[in-house]
């Protein structure tokens, strides 16, 4: 329902439901689990309304991110979701890095050699994360962060990457982080 606009912003707070999709960020069930992670991503992406309420899932969706049990598609709806907590603000900059959401998408990252080379960025976590973190760099502090990152030196061998995508990304980040 919030895919397209923030149509049903207004309803979605009369009833309270983000606060809910929050907490099915820890549900027990995966298919719950990776539905909310793509939920928090729409109510997070047309614009900023939402974020004060959403504060409370960036610890869950950093732990979803680095769980080994779970689903490769939930980790790519909590990479999308995480990057768009920051698109329309800065207020999240600290809590990304003290709740380990940064460090997280970073070592991600790490299993990009598993990636088979040109597959389709929906079926990689490395590649959404290398892209999350492509966007975010648009912040200073995450420029900061990254730049001092044990990962940095391998996002800078992935600019020589055979798979596009991570060539891609790999260089923006670069690019981006050694401007400041
Ligand atoms: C996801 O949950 C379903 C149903 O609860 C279960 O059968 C399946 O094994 C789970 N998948 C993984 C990868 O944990
Ligand atoms: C994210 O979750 C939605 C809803 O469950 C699903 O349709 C979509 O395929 C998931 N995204 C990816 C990249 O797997
Ligand atoms: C990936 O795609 C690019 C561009 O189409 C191509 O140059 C490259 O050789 C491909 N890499 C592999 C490993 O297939």
């Amino acid at each position: 329902m919030c895919r397209h606009n923030c149509f049903f912003y207004g309803l979605l707070a009369k009833h309270n439901i983000v606060s809910l999709l929050v907490d099915c960020c820890s549900d027990g069930d995966n298919h719950t689990r990776n539905s909310a992670c793509f939920a928090i991503g729409n109510v997070a992406y047309h614009n900023d309304f939402f974020y004060e309420e959403l504060r409370r899932c960036i610890p869950k969706l950093a732990n979803l991110l680095l769980s080994e049990e779970e689903l490769d598609r939930t980790k790519i709806n909590a990479s999308g979701a995480l990057s768009n907590l920051v698109r329309h603000s800065n207020k999240f900059c600290h809590d990304m890095v003290s709740k380990g959401a940064m460090l997280a998408l970073l070592k991600l990252v790490e299993d990009h050699s598993v990636v088979a080379p040109n597959s389709s960025w929906c079926e990689s976590p490395p590649k959404v994360a290398l892209l999350a973190l492509d966007k975010m760099c648009v912040h200073t502090s995450f420029r900061q962060f990254v730049r001092a990152s044990d990962q940095y030196s391998l996002i800078e061998t992935l600019c020589e990457s055979e798979d596009e995508m991570i060539a891609k990304h790999a260089s923006n980040i670069i690019k981006r982080t050694s401007q400041s």
